[in-house]
Formats: structure tokens, C-alpha cells, sequence
């Protein structure tokens, strides 16, 4: 896809998150691949309102090529594009039932949210929880480094989703599964909830490889 569009892309789904409220304030960033690089939001940007042409972009070493001062978050995009090659697109947003099930105490790492629907299963997959630091610190960056490479997504501690895709549809359409799955998680706790087994993921894993 050539960059103009890429850039349009990125601005349109910004505000198609910001309008349905998954993103707000100056919160989230989102991040494509490129012919000899790869864009990334400003930071301190508004997803909902941004300019195409301030976007900025970065050479694969993540150096700014231009545009306007980078996301805090982007060691972290970074670390997700050289442990994942595969991915060209990864979006990180505070959506609300995402970052609130991100703050409930003793939840599983390896499984944060377990298998409540199939569609969580075959969008989001294996989610790992990686522990807190601050936003734009480079621990964090290392800590999502160190799962990269076996999860897409991953969900940071008090903070929030990061999730990458094989296009920037893929992983916008991922990260709203994911907060709606969140959501849902958070409907059912305290009710006795019949999640999917072993066996049903597993299916659903041979039908749908991602
Ligand atoms: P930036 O404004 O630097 O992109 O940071 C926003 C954010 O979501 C931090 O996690």
C-alpha cells in the first residue's frame, strides 16, 4: 500500500476509535510499516484528530525521518516489529475494560483473560500480561520484547492493549475484540461462566490458523 493512503488509513481509523470512545484525551498510538520505514503517531496526538501529513515516520532502526516528535511508546512498537517480521501494523490504546481488567489483582499472566468466545480465541489468541512499568520506559519496551515473538497481543499491566497485525485493519480489528472481550470479562465475574475448553480452542485454532 502506497504511504498517502497508509497515512490516510491511520487518521481515518484513529477517529473511527476516537468517535466510538476506545480511545480519548491524547491516549494510544498506532503504528504501520512502509516501503523504507514504518509511521507512527506524534506523540501527544489525538487520535481522532490527526494530520496525515505530521505523522511521523521512522527509519527501520527507528530513527526519526521526519514529521512531527514520535509516540513516547516507540521502543515498544519497535520491539514488536523486530521480534514479530510478519507484522505491519500495531496499535496500542487505554480502552476502558481493557485497561480495567489490566488492574484486577491475581490475574494469570500466561492468561489473563481466559477463552470466552471464539471469535476472542481466533482474533486475539494467546494474551500475555506483562508486568507494569511507565509509559515509554525502556523496561517496558523490553518486557514486551521478551513475549513478542509468541503473542500479538499483550496487555500492560495498569496501562493497557498492544496489539500488532499482519495489516492495520487485522490489528485495529483485533484490539476491539479484544476490548469487547474485556468487557465481557469484566459482565461475568462474580457469575458462574462456562469458558471454552482445551479441545474447542484447539479446534478453532486448525480451523482458523492466524
Ligand atoms: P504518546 O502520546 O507519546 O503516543 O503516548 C500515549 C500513550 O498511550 C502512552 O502509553
Amino acid at each position: 500500500m502506497n504511504e498517502v493512503r497508509l497515512r490516510e488509513d491511520m487518521a481515518q481509523l484513529g477517529k473511527s476509535l476516537y468517535d466510538r470512545g476506545l480511545t480519548f484525551g491524547s491516549a494510544g498510538n498506532i503504528s504501520a510499516k512502509c516501503a523504507d520505514g514504518w509511521l507512527l503517531t506524534p506523540t501527544n496526538s489525538c487520535l481522532g484528530r490527526l494530520d496525515p501529513a505530521r505523522i511521523s515516520k521512522l527509519d527501520p532502526q527507528g530513527r526519526l525521518l521526519s514529521g512531527d516528535p514520535p509516540s513516547k511508546e516507540s521502543f515498544l512498537h519497535l520491539a514488536m516489529y523486530e521480534e514479530r517480521p510478519q507484522s505491519a501494523a500495531v496499535v496500542h490504546l487505554h480502552s476502558t475494560h481493557s485497561v480495567a481488567v489490566s488492574c484486577l489483582d491475581g490475574l494469570d499472566e500466561h492468561q489473563p483473560i481466559p477463552p470466552i468466545t471464539a471469535y476472542y480465541v481466533m482474533r486475539v489468541g494467546d494474551l500475555a500480561l506483562v508486568p507494569y512499568y511507565p509509559p515509554g520506559d525502556k523496561a517496558l519496551a523490553d518486557a514486551v520484547r521478551a513475549r513478542a515473538s509468541k503473542h500479538h497481543a499483550v496487555l500492560l499491566a495498569n496501562h493497557g492493549p498492544v496489539v500488532a497485525g499482519n495489516t492495520l485493519e487485522a490489528a485495529v480489528n483485533a484490539i476491539e475484540e479484544l476490548e469487547e472481550t474485556a468487557r465481557l470479562f469484566l459482565m461475568l465475574q462474580g457469575h458462574r461462566t462456562r469458558f471454552l475448553t482445551g479441545e474447542q480452542v484447539a479446534d478453532l485454532q486448525r480451523r482458523y490458523p492466524s
